[in-house]
This record gives structure tokens, sequence and C-alpha cells, in this order.
């Protein structure tokens, strides 16, 4: 029998501090995550220089405490994996600079893992039988992805936003109604109160029938010409309806663009991977829109749809597998693309 691998992974790109323990890439021994919501909630929105100073305040404990719920020590650990990027520069290197101190005390490789690899491999542990091909729907509040992964480590974008990202969107139109930061939950358990066919807002048209790229932007500005216009006629917004209406028009252009990439594909798996992944609306729409088609849909616990390093350890024993360990003149690169290195 081969030896289990043990990877220790943290993840520090935005506003949370993640550690976690995991075994062969599926088994999760301990996912810590410290968020730093309740600060950045006051600003409406992530301050990068606020993240990084709390990265540093807690990053020693949040370690400490996945090691010490996995039951491990340090010097059973195998390897040890880290985002390096896509996200904010200062966040990024908090992770990176202890990633590299760890590895070079325990004498263990260094695995450094594409963000968005990381959310896709939240898969990985949900199921674990799970293996490409198929496609994947990135949906987070950074980044908007239709994602081919051919193979482990082997990644084609078929499609992308142009624009803001969904859960971007979603947090800004929170933010018109009231809804307060982060909007995506709030938006998701209003609009269960509302009419989805209230009001129409429109979806972008980019005069090319193949594209399957997104474009949330042109929305969310209607929503707030929406809401100015009902302020101006001193009418009373139904902001259940609003949000309704808004998550409708998001969650129908991602759903048609990922069954189209399946059938492009021709697969019959399509995996959901990021924050807005947890979205009721668009889990409920994509299994029914699956269903007619025979295409499975697959989605992580939502605790492993937000960041975490669990999914960081997961990616970065696959790519460990591949024999891709860097070494400590790894830096931190902000808009790191998926394949790229
Ligand atoms: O993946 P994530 O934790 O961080 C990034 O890498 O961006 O995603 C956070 C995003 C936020 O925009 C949040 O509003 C959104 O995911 N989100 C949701 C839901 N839960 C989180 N959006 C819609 N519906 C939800 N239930
Ligand atoms: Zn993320």
């Amino acid at each position: 029998m081969e030896k289990d691998i043990k990877i220790l992974a943290i993840e520090s790109s935005c506003d949370e501090t993640s550690a976690a323990v995991v075994v062969n890439g599926r088994e999760v021994l301990s996912n810590v995550i410290s968020s730093q919501i309740d600060i950045h909630k006051k600003f409406g929105g992530v301050v990068p220089e606020v993240a990084s100073r709390k990265h540093i305040e807690v990053i020693s404990a949040v370690v400490q405490e996945s090691l010490d719920i996995a039951k491990v020590s340090l010097e059973d650990i195998d390897a040890v994996g880290v985002t390096y990027g896509p996200g904010l520069v200062g966040a990024l290197l908090v992770g990176l600079q202890y990633a590299k101190g760890l590895s070079y005390a325990i004498d263990k490789p260094l695995i450094g893992v594409n963000h968005i690899e990381g959310h896709i491999s939240a898969n990985f542990i949900e199921y674990k039988e799970l293996k490409p091909p198929f496609v994947c729907l990135v949906v987070s509040g950074g980044h908007t992805f239709i994602v081919y992964m051919k193979d482990f480590g082997e990644f084609e974008v078929m499609g992308e936003t142009r624009d803001d990202a969904a859960g971007e969107a979603y947090d800004k139109v929170a933010r018109a109604i009231g809804l307060g930061y982060p909007g995506g939950p709030k938006i998701d358990k209003l609009a269960k109160e509302g009419n989805e066919k209230a009001i129409k807002f429109p979806r972008a048209n980019f005069h090319d029938d193949n594209s399957l790229d997104f474009s949330f932007s042109g929305v969310k500005s209607s929503v707030l010409n929406y809401i100015n216009n009902m302020k101006m006629k001193e009418v009373e917004v139904n902001k259940a309806d609003v949000a309704a209406s808004f998550q409708k028009s998001v969650v129908d252009f991602l759903v048609d663009n990922a069954m189209k990439a399946c059938e492009i594909k021709k697969v019959d798996k399509i995996a959901m991977a990021g924050g807005v992944a947890s979205n009721s609306c668009l889990r409920y729409s994509l299994v029914k829109e699956g269903e007619k088609r025979g295409i499975k849909v697959l989605f992580p616990e939502p605790i492993l749809c937000t960041d975490n390093a669990a999914m960081i350890g997961s990616a970065a024993y696959f790519e460990l597998q591949r024999g891709r360990a860097a070494d400590l003149n790894l830096n931190a690169i902000p808009n790191l693309k998926l394949g790229e290195r």
C-alpha cells in the first residue's frame, strides 16, 4: 500500500486566513477558517491593506489550530501547499512567506496553488471518486469562469466575465437595496419572498452566438437605474422583487452558458465552485436543466465553496503527484491565470 500524503495548506488570497491538513487530496483532517468579514463590513467591501494586517495577526494561530485539530505535528507533514495567486498581493504574500518558512524549516516540498484551481478541487473532496474530464462553473466574488478540466492540472477556459464577477454583482446590488456586505447570501434569502418575473432586467448581448463569456455590469446598472427611477417617482421599491428578478437574470445567464459548454465538450458532469456556488437558485436551476440533458451537477458543501485551505490542500496534492513542486523563489502573482505558472 502506498504511503498517505499529508499536506498542510494555507490560503490568504482575500479576506479569509485559512489552514488545513488534507490527506491524499481527498480527506480533510482539519480546515480552520478565520474570516475578516466583520472588519470589512464597516467599509462595504474588502480593504486590501487591512486584510494583509489581519492575516499577519492570525496566521500563526490558524496554522497551529489546523495541526492540533488534525492531531498531527509538523514532522508528519509531507508537503506545504499555498495559494500564490490570483488575489490581493499583500494578502497573498502573508500566506506565501509563512508557507515558505515552514517548508524550509521542515525540509519538505513547497507547492504553489492557483486559487481558482483550488476552488475547482473542492469537488475532489466532496466526491471521492471524481476524476476529470468535466466542466466546472467557477463563480465567486472575484471570478466567473467556465472551465473545461481535461485532466488533473489541465484547464481550458471556455468563458469568463468581461467585467464584474457574479458575486461582485450580487454584492453591489445588495448594497444598492440596503442589505449590507456580503450581499450574495442576503439576496439569495430575500429573493425567495419575491417575484422573479416582476421586473425584466436585460442580459448582455455580445453579437457572437458562440461566445460563452459573461457580463454582469449591465444588469447591475439596470437595477441601479430602476431604483433611482422609482425614488424619483416616490414609489416604494419592492426589494424582494428586485432581488428575485436580478437573481433570475444572473442565474439564467450562468445556466445557459454552462449547459452549452457541456454540450460542446460532450461531458455528462458539471461541477460548481466558488462562493456563489452556494446560491440556492443557481443550484436548483442547474440541477433542473442538467436533468433534462442527462448531466449530473456536482456541488461541494457550502464551507468548501467559499475561500478555505482544504481546497488548496487538495489541488496541491494533485500538483505534487505531477511533480510540480516550487522552490523558495516562488512569488505572489496577483493576476495569475488558470493553467499558467
Ligand atoms: O469564493 P468566495 O468566498 O471569495 C472569492 O474568492 O471571491 O466568494 C465570495 C462571494 C461573495 O461575493 C458573496 O456575496 C458570494 O460569494 N456568495 C453568494 C452566496 N454565498 C456567497 N452569492 C450568491 N448567493 C449565495 N448564497
Ligand atoms: Zn475564492
